[in-house]
């Protein structure tokens, strides 16, 4: 099932044609100055599931939203003194802020992963803010290579990686700064949560403070925050053939008596775009003990069922 993936170029064609797959839920990879991103949009949790598919990744670790103004991010995330400094030094730029995720953001859930932060960032290369502009809505946009693979820094590069696995990539040539952009997290102090294209030392020059150091995702693994944002209240019973008395079943393939089914087609994808949603659902109905249908490893699969086990496991 390959797709014809399209070389769109450098072009008012080009863009226009790049916003119109982002539009239709397709896979666009575009230029930014740091390395080219597979782009989604972020509301859409269909296509934001693919990007997990076309990049093989093994779990669903939340991914940075582009957006091209100040004003559009906060439509996202809440924005504090220092998020609000630090976007007006080096935005447009080589930074992503974690922010608090803004209440009714319509970001689809496997953007964050399930948490109550959002990674946000204004890309500087005119051909991702002529893209971003065209489509008018947020980017769900992580590094466009095969996951465990070296991120591209020339459309070739994507090309080589993800040919037949995603619909478009817009052709900007090499890009400037070649190493993805520093993280920092302001959802409490100021953390470095990955170095990158904005040196540290210029963060640390303009909020006046000390940045600490945090793997990102060392942060987003830490037991505090899997518990209170990844699980579901309800205990989890993986595998199940059926619900036992007391359990509801969330569902996947043909099987009876579902509460909620994440693919009654045994689609993956469908599955994916499903998952946060349903735990969520089953959580606000007060569901105290879930059964899940068997999912195959393959595929989305494998992610799906890494967040399952994770659920399952995890209880204070
Ligand atoms: O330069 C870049 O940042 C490129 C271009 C395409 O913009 N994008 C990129 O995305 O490097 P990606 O998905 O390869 O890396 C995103 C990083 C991950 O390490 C993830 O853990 C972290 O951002 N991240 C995203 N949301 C987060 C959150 N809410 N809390 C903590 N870390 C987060
Ligand atoms: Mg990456």
């Amino acid at each position: 099932m390959a797709l014809k993936t399209a070389l769109l170029k450098d072009s008012p064609e080009g863009i226009a044609k790049a916003a119109a797959v982002l539009a239709s839920g397709g896979l666009c990879a575009i230029p930014t100055e740091t390395v080219y991103g597979l782009g989604a949009d972020a509301r859409n949790d269909q296509a934001v599931a693919r990007i997990f598919e076309a990049k093989a990744r093994p779990h669903f670790n939340p991914l940075i939203v582009h957006l091209p103004s100040l004003e559009a991010a906060e439509q996202f995330a809440v924005f504090n003194d220092a998020a609000r400094a630090l976007a007006n030094a080096f935005w447009p730029g080589p930074l992503t802020l974690v922010l608090p995720l803004r209440e009714g953001s319509g970001l689809s859930p496997l953007v964050t992963a399930g948490l109550e932060s959002v990674a946000i960032r204004m890309p500087a290369h005119p051909l991702a803010v002529s893209v971003l502009r065209a489509f008018g809505g947020p980017v769900a946009a992580p590094s466009a290579n095969p996951s465990g693979k070296i991120s591209p820094t020339r459309a070739e590069h994507v090309l080589g990686g993800l040919s037949g696995r995603i619909e478009a990539i817009l052709d900007g040539g090499a890009c400037g700064v070649g190493v993805e952009s520093t993280i920092i997290g302001l959802t409490g102090a100021p953390v470095l949560l990955r170095p990158g294209g904005l040196p540290a030392e210029a963060i640390e020059a303009c909020l006046a403070a000390p940045l600490a150091a945090q793997d990102a995702h060392a942060a987003i693994n830490a037991p505090g925050q899997l518990a209170s944002h990844y699980a579901p209240d309800a205990l989890m019973r993986l595998n199940a053939d059926a619900a036992q008395s007391g359990e509801v079943l969330l569902g996947f393939g043909a099987v009876e008596d579902a509460a909620i089914n994440l693919s009654p087609s045994g689609d993956l994808v469908e599955a994916a775009a499903a998952l946060f949603h349903a735990l969520r659902e089953l959580d606000a109905q007060g569901v105290r003990k879930i059964a899940v249908s068997p999912i195959p490893m393959h595929g989305l699969g494998a992610a799906i069922n890494d967040r399952l086990s994770r659920a399952a496991a995890e209880r204070p």
